[in-house]
């Protein structure tokens, strides 16, 4: 069985609410259980990044499901890798409101990430530690 992380970042649509955000950490933490995949959901203004584990066929298709989620738009991967062990074991999906890290999310959507270890450190910056 093969282990990976998908980490990315996305525009918000406008007008997606508070409420529609509970909506998606509702599906997911439903979904996500039934599919043994975890991750946490971060929120800043006007971008969500999201980091996803499980079964890479399992994560695949759901990537595929959230890329044409119209509550976002311009899926941009960071970072995605085979793993040893999870590091969101914890939650099937986990929101965090991270409105501190909006440039950097911002910055990372526009620009990407110039390697893997920036990527990764912007996972953990936004994702390990909640405020
Ligand atoms: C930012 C974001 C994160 C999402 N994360 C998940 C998730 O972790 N698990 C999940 O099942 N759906 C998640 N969704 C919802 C999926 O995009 C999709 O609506 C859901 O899987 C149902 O897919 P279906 O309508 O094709 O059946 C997320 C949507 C958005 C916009």
């Amino acid at each position: 069985m093969m282990l990976v992380r998908h980490f990315y970042v996305s525009q918000i649509a406008g007008d997606v609410t508070e409420v529609d955000v509970q909506v998606i950490l509702g599906t997911a933490q439903m979904t996500n259980r039934r599919l043994d995949l975890t991750g946490m959901l971060a929120q800043g203004e006007g971008y969500f990044a999201q980091v996803l584990e499980g079964r890479s066929v399992a994560v695949a298709a759901l990537m595929a499901r959230i890329r044409r989620d119209p509550r976002h738009r311009d899926v941009r991967t960071l970072l995605e890798e085979p793993i040893q062990r999870r590091q969101f074991a914890r939650w099937a999906m986990g929101l965090v409101q991270r409105d501190d890290m909006s440039a950097a999310m911002r910055d990372a959507h526009r620009h990407g990430c110039p390697d893997e270890l920036h990527a990764r450190r912007l996972m953990q910056a936004l994702l390990d530690s909640p405020p």
